[in-house]
């Protein structure tokens, strides 16, 4: 397998790398907290649905060489939370950058420094031409780590239950 973003990248409180066994538990217990799921799925994740997430993860990273990375405090060492690069299923030909953190670690910049880095690799290491975020406009929190990315709202799409708004930019976009 050849990686096409790195395997482990640090940045001043976090550790971004692939999946290790041991962060499935940890992970169930995210994706069972109604607060950090109320915004991305119509249900709390069960133990096996969460699995089934970190499945489709791995597989992203064995067959495209990126994906969602666990996100690990360097301070206490526990996952906190994923954030990474992946596909949409409503807009599979793009690349998309996506978070989720444990509600705990909400509100101290934590996605923003962790999207930083996922942003920079997408253009900087893969060559993107366009980066994509999708959320809804009720998610106020993701909406503001994707301003601070430097993304736009491009376009709204209904989408199962949803009307997503999907958020792009181009590396000419990033901040100074
Ligand atoms: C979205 C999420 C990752 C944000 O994590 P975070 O570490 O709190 O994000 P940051 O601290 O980097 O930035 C959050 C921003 O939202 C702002 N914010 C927080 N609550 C807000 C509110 N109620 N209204 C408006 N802005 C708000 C913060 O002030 C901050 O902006 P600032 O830096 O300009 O002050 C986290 O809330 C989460 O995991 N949510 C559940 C899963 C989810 O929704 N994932 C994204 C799906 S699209």
């Amino acid at each position: 397998m050849t990686l096409r973003i790195p395997a482990r990248v640090e940045t001043q409180r976090l550790v971004l790398r692939t999946w290790q066994s041991d962060d499935r538990a940890a992970f169930a217990m995210i994706n069972a907290d109604p607060a950090v799921t109320e915004h991305v799925a119509r249900l709390p994740l069960s133990r096996e649905q969460s699995d089934a997430f970190v499945d489709r993860i791995e597989a992203s990273w064995l067959h495209r060489g990126y994906g969602l990375y666990a996100v690990e405090s360097r301070m206490s060492g526990e996952l906190v939370g994923f954030c990474g690069l992946s596909h949409h299923r409503a807009l599979p030909d793009e690349v998309e950058v996506g978070w989720r953190l444990a509600r705990a670690a909400w509100g101290r910049g934590l996605a923003t420094e962790a999207a930083l880095v996922c942003r920079d690799l997408a253009f900087d290491r893969m060559g993107l031409d366009r980066l994509i975020s999708v959320t809804i406009e009720a998610n106020v929190r993701s909406s503001r780590v994707m301003e601070k990315l430097g993304m736009s709202r491009w376009r709204t799409m209904p989408f199962e239950v949803w009307t997503l708004s999907i958020w792009a930019m181009t590396a000419a976009d990033r901040p100074a």
